[in-house]
């Protein structure tokens, strides 16, 4: 154990032993659909039901999604690790083939094939460290049968496995 001081890549290697889910954000703005991966997805509260996820102060996509007025969580299914690393890249356009998308009512893209969908209305946000803290009052949800989900663990993806219990 280090006293004070933990180093990035401790750091780095330590929250890689913990396994998360896999969301992708998505919104758009001026009818123009952006989006990015985040595991940093959590449930915050019952009573209003609110959700949150962090995102990188230098995120690319933050600048264009603060300034959405809905923005949906798309919870993937276990066989959509090529669409978390898509929705990662740098490269290339995010909601291009091969990505299967389509809008709600609203106009909020929402990605094919996902475990959940949850639509949200932003809440509140505020600047974390070098993230900022983006807190969603879900409006609606929309759950598949088979809703398996992806997995992200010591840089890898995979599927879930009950334990058979
Ligand atoms: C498995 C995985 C989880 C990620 N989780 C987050 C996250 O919780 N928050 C975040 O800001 N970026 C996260 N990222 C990085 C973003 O998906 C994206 O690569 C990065 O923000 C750069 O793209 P952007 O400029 O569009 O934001 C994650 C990437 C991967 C592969």
């Amino acid at each position: 154990m280090n006293g004070e001081h933990v180093s990035e890549e401790q750091f780095r290697r330590a929250l890689a032993g913990h396994a998360a889910g896999v969301v992708v954000v998505t919104a758009a703005v001026e009818d123009v659909p952006v989006g990015l991966t985040a595991t940093s997805f959590s449930s915050v509260s019952l009573r209003p039901p609110l959700v949150s996820f962090y995102i990188g102060q230098s995120s690319s996509t933050w600048p264009w999604l603060r300034k959405a007025d809905r923005f949906a969580v798309n919870v993937l299914a276990g066989d959509q690790a090529d669409l978390a690393a898509r929705f990662a890249g740098a490269n290339g356009d995010r909601f291009g083939p091969p990505t299967l998308w389509r809008t709600d009512h609203l106009g909020t893209p929402l990605l094919d094939g996902v475990a959940v969908h949850l639509t949200c209305s932003p809440y509140t946000t505020a600047d974390i460290g070098d993230h900022v803290l983006v807190v969603g009052l879900v409006t609606g949800t929309r759950i598949a049968e088979s809703g398996e989900p992806l997995l992200y663990h010591q840089g890898r993806f995979g599927q879930f496995t009950p334990d058979g219990r």
